[in-house]
């Protein structure tokens, strides 16, 4: 349900760019999207390349371009939560889009998380495809590792193409991944934070940085930030005990069925007594490209990084712990009910992959 008054507010805003005008040469390369969506407030985007640089080894060559990029931001305050919005951003049909604001109280609603969309963009392109042909997202979680690397501008558009008939109709909660590289890039071009958290409905939703690699210059800068994070977190953790659910999406995760990768993120699995302290009810992950699902404490835990990059060998599922682990492409889908959710994860076939049941 949504009102007139509130289309109009949104309409009236954006009326500067309706028409299609944009600066002399500058086109639009991504978008629309909608970012930092909360019940009251939410903030449209859309990528705008405003030239391009060519560079060479000699005078007169060019051996490599890349556009000059940025973001355009419309932020919008006064919303009603539980509402469907639509909007017109740049102009014209391309520019129109729609999103909901997260639900106040209790209330039916489903969310997508997918990862590791870096690499492999006809892959990429299935799993959003799949996406739009099996789910129903109210909002979409991507778990890191957008492009395969965050300072290229040349990735951004590809990104934001084959993601953009999902982004269009969904708010977008990104998480950093360590090929974001920790750019600028990500948090123009996403109105990104490192860490942040929302509420949607019954759900507390909280997003970290796992990179610690790129966290910071130095050691100290790095342990910093981790300190600082992990203050936050347990925090919010504690802060959310009365949340029918509690969700904590990140890149890297605690565990691992990759040989070569396992004990590789000692800082994630030190958070596992914080998690079980402050009842998790799930993390999702990505960073590992295949599927991975497991049951720890009482706490699942979630890897999908099947969203295009290439795949790795499940060859060592961790005993006691694992439920179900395959090399495969993947997302999920998550749909709460009351105190209850129910989590499937799908291949961009349409095969189901996995599924669990959260809540009484
Ligand atoms: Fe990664």
């Amino acid at each position: 349900m949504w009102t007139l008054v509130a289309v109009a507010a949104i309409l009236g805003a954006a009326t500067p760019f309706a028409g299609g005008q944009a600066p002399a040469g500058a086109k639009v390369v991504g978008g629309p999207y909608v970012v930092n969506v909360r019940a009251q407030s939410a903030t449209v985007m859309w990528l705008v390349e405003s030239g391009q640089a060519g560079l060479g080894t000699a005078p007169n060559v060019i051996e490599k371009t890349a556009p000059a990029l940025h973001a355009e931001r419309v932020n919008f305050s006064g919303l009603r939560p539980g509402a469907t919005y639509y909007y017109d951003s740049f102009g014209g049909d391309a520019g129109k889009g729609s999103f909901k604001t997260p639900p106040a109280g209790p209330a039916q609603f489903e969310f997508v998380v997918y990862g590791d969309t870096r690499t492999r963009h006809d892959v990429h392109r299935s799993v959003i495809a799949a996406i739009l042909k099996y789910a129903h997202p109210d909002f979409v979680m991507h778990t890191g590792d957008l492009v395969a690397d965050g300072n290229d501008t040349s990735l951004w558009p590809i990104f934001f193409d084959v993601e953009r008939e999902l982004l269009r109709k969904a708010a977008f909660y990104p998480s950093l991944g360590n090929h974001e590289r920790n750019a600028k890039n990500y948090y123009q071009f996403l109105d990104a934070r490192p860490y942040y958290s929302f509420d949607w409905g019954s759900a507390h939703c909280i997003v970290i940085n796992s990179d610690i690699g790129n966290a910071g210059a130095t050691r100290a800068e790095k342990d910093a930030f981790w300190e600082a994070q992990t203050r936050w977190l347990e925090e919010d953790l504690r802060d959310s005990q009365k949340a029918g659910f509690r969700f904590v999406f990140a890149h890297h995760p605690p565990m691992s069925a990759v040989k070569r990768r396992q004990g590789g993120n000692p800082h994630m699995a030190a958070l596992e007594p914080m998690f079980e302290k402050y009842r998790l009810s799930a993390g999702f992950f990505g960073h590992d490209h295949n599927y991975q699902h497991y049951l720890k404490d009482g706490i699942h835990y979630f890897i999908t990084g099947g969203g295009g990059a290439p795949l790795y060998d499940v060859d060592a599922p961790p005993a006691g712990i694992t439920r179900k682990v395959e090399k495969t492409e993947n997302f999920v889908v998550v749909q709460v009910n009351g105190a209850k959710a129910h989590i499937e994860a799908w291949k961009p076939n349409g095969e189901k992959l996995d599924a669990a049941d959260l809540g009484q």
